[in-house]
C-alpha cells in the first residue's frame, strides 16, 4: 500500500507536535504486538503474530472443507462480519453471485425475509447437508439478529436434512451464554480472545475461517496486516502510515472537516468502506466527539456526491483509494455509434477509469479541498491485510488523539437492551 498526501499537507508544521504526542503509545502499541498474552485493550493488534491461531484455522479449515462444500453462509453483524464481507467482495468481486467460484460466501446480517428467504431457497436445492456450512459469529453471543437468523436457519435445515449439528459452527467469546449453550449442544466452537472487540476481529477466527473455507490466501492477508502492524508502530515516519493519516485527520478535525470520505475506486472495495465506516463511527463516536466516516465509489458517486464535495461546504477530508490492475476489457477501435465521446475508441476501460480518477484529484486541487491519496496496488489478500490493519492502528492513535476510549460501543448496547425488553413483553402478550 503506498499513502501519499500532498506537500501542503505534509509539512504543515502542527504535525510534528502530535507526532511526539503519540510516540509513548506508537512504542506500547509496538511492544504490545510482539506477544500474545491478549490482556490488553489494543490485544487485536497480537492476532496477525499468532502462529498458533493460524495454523488452528488452517486444520479447522481443511477439515470442515467437504468435496462437496458449496455454500458457508455467515451469520453475523457488524465487527462479526464486515471484515470478512469486505476482504471476500474485494476478492471476489462486487458481482461474486454471478461468478463461477466455489464455495461462496453468503451475509445474513439483518433480520430480514427477502435474505433469509434467498438463503433457504439456495440450500433447498443443495442434496447433501455437507453442501453447506453455516458459521454464527457473535462475540456477546446475545445480539438479537444473529440468535434470530441462526435459529431460522437451523430450523429450515434440520427439517431438511435431519441431524445438522456439524454444520453449524459457533465463534464467540469463551465467557458468553452461546459458547455455552452450543458445548453444551455438543456443537463445534472456536473463541475470540476477551480483549478483542468486534470491530478489531478481523483477523481472528471470526474472518480467518470464513475467508480460509472461501479459498482466500489467509496467510498471505495476515503477512500484510503484520507488514502494517510493523509500519503502524515504527518511528520511521515516511513508512508510519496509521500515524500520519491519524494525525491528519485530527488536524482537519480541529480546523472544522467533522466529515471524513473515503473515495473508493472501485466497486468492489464497497464492502471494505462499509467495515472502515464501522470501525470509524462507532470506535470514535462517542463523548460528544467523532468524526462523520462517509464512503463513495468511483466513479458512481461522482453522478451524485461530486458537486457536493467540490462546491459545498468546506467540511470533508478526503481518502481517496484505488487500486488499477490491468485492462481486460476495451472499447472497440470501430465504434457502434461513433461521434458520442471522443477519444475513447480502443481504450480500456481501465484506462477510462485512470482519466477520471486524474480528472477527480485535478478537481480536488481546484476547488482547494484535502485530500491523500491511497495506492492498494493490486488489492490482493496481502495488500487487504495491510489496509485493514492500517486502518485499526490508525483508530487507537486517534482515540488517543481524542481522548476517547475505542473499544467500547455504550450507544449501541442501549438499542440492544431495549430491542431485547420490547421482545420480552411483545412475547408475554
Ligand atoms: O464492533 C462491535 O463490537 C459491534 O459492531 C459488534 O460486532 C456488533 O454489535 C455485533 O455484536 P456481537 O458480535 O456481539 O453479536
Amino acid at each position: 500500500m503506498k499513502f501519499h498526501s500532498n506537500k501542503a499537507l505534509a509539512t504543515d508544521p502542527s504535525l510534528a507536535p502530535l507526532f511526539d504526542t503519540l510516540s509513548s503509545y506508537r512504542d506500547q502499541l509496538g511492544s504490545l504486538a510482539h506477544q500474545t498474552d491478549y490482556l490488553q485493550p489494543e490485544s487485536s493488534i497480537q492476532l496477525p503474530g499468532d502462529a498458533t491461531l493460524l495454523k488452528k484455522i488452517q486444520e479447522t479449515a481443511e477439515r470442515l472443507h467437504s468435496p462437496t462444500l458449496q455454500y458457508v453462509v455467515i451469520i453475523g453483524i457488524g465487527g462479526s462480519n464486515l471484515g470478512t464481507q469486505a476482504v471476500y467482495e474485494a476478492i471476489a468481486g462486487s458481482m461474486h453471485l454471478l461468478v463461477d467460484r466455489l464455495p461462496k460466501l453468503l451475509f445474513l446480517d439483518t433480520v430480514t425475509d427477502e435474505k433469509m428467504t434467498a438463503v433457504t431457497r439456495v440450500i433447498e436445492h443443495l442434496t447433501h447437508k455437507e453442501d453447506f456450512l453455516v458459521i454464527v459469529i457473535s462475540k456477546s453471543g446475545t445480539t438479537t439478529e444473529t440468535i434470530a437468523n441462526m435459529e431460522v436457519l437451523w430450523n429450515c435445515t434440520t427439517k431438511q436434512f435431519g441431524d445438522v449439528r456439524e454444520r453449524f459452527i459457533f465463534i464467540t467469546d469463551e465467557a458468553s451464554k452461546l459458547w455455552n449453550a452450543a458445548k453444551e449442544h455438543k456443537m463445534e466452537t472456536l473463541s475470540i480472545p476477551t480483549q478483542v472487540g468486534g470491530r478489531f476481529s478481523v483477523f481472528s477466527a471470526v474472518g480467518l475461517l470464513p475467508l480460509a473455507l472461501a479459498g482466500i490466501n489467509i496467510v498471505e492477508l495476515i503477512e500484510g496486516a503484520q507488514r502494517a502492524v510493523a509500519d503502524g508502530t515504527s518511528a520511521k515516519m515516511s513508512n508510519n502510515h496509521s500515524l500520519v493519516s491519524a494525525c491528519l485527520t485530527y488536524l482537519q478535525l480541529k480546523s472544522g472537516r467533522s466529515i471524513r470520505n473515503t473515495f473508493f475506486f472501485s466497486p468492489k472495495l464497497s464492502a471494505l468502506g462499509a467495515w472502515e465506516r464501522q470501525l470509524v463511527a462507532e470506535s470514535l463516536g462517542k463523548d460528544g466527539k467523532g468524526i462523520m466516516p462517509i464512503i463513495s465509489i468511483g466513479s458512481t458517486d461522482l453522478h451524485s456526491m461530486a458537486q457536493l464535495y467540490w462546491g459545498g461546504s468546506d467540511i470533508t477530508f478526503t481518502n481517496l483509494v484505488f487500486s488499477f490492475t490491468g485492462a481486460v476489457h476495451r472499447v472497440s477501435q470501430h465504434l457502434a455509434l461513433p461521434g458520442l465521446v471522443q477519444h475513447i475508441s480502443g481504450t480500456s476501460l481501465e484506462g477510462i477509469m485512470q482519466a477520471i480518477y486524474a480528472g477527480v484529484k485535478a478537481a480536488y486541487e481546484k476547488s482547494a479541498r484535502p485530500y491523500v491519496e491511497i495506492d492498494l496496488e493490486q488489492a490482493d489478500a496481502r495488500e487487504l491485510g495491510y489496509y485493514l490493519q492500517f486502518r485499526m492502528i490508525e483508530v487507537m492513535y486517534l482515540g488517543r488523539l481524542l481522548d476517547l476510549n475505542v473499544f467500547d460501543q455504550p450507544a449501541v448496547e442501549m438499542y440492544k437492551s431495549v430491542t431485547r425488553d420490547l421482545l420480552e413483553s411483545m412475547h408475554v402478550r
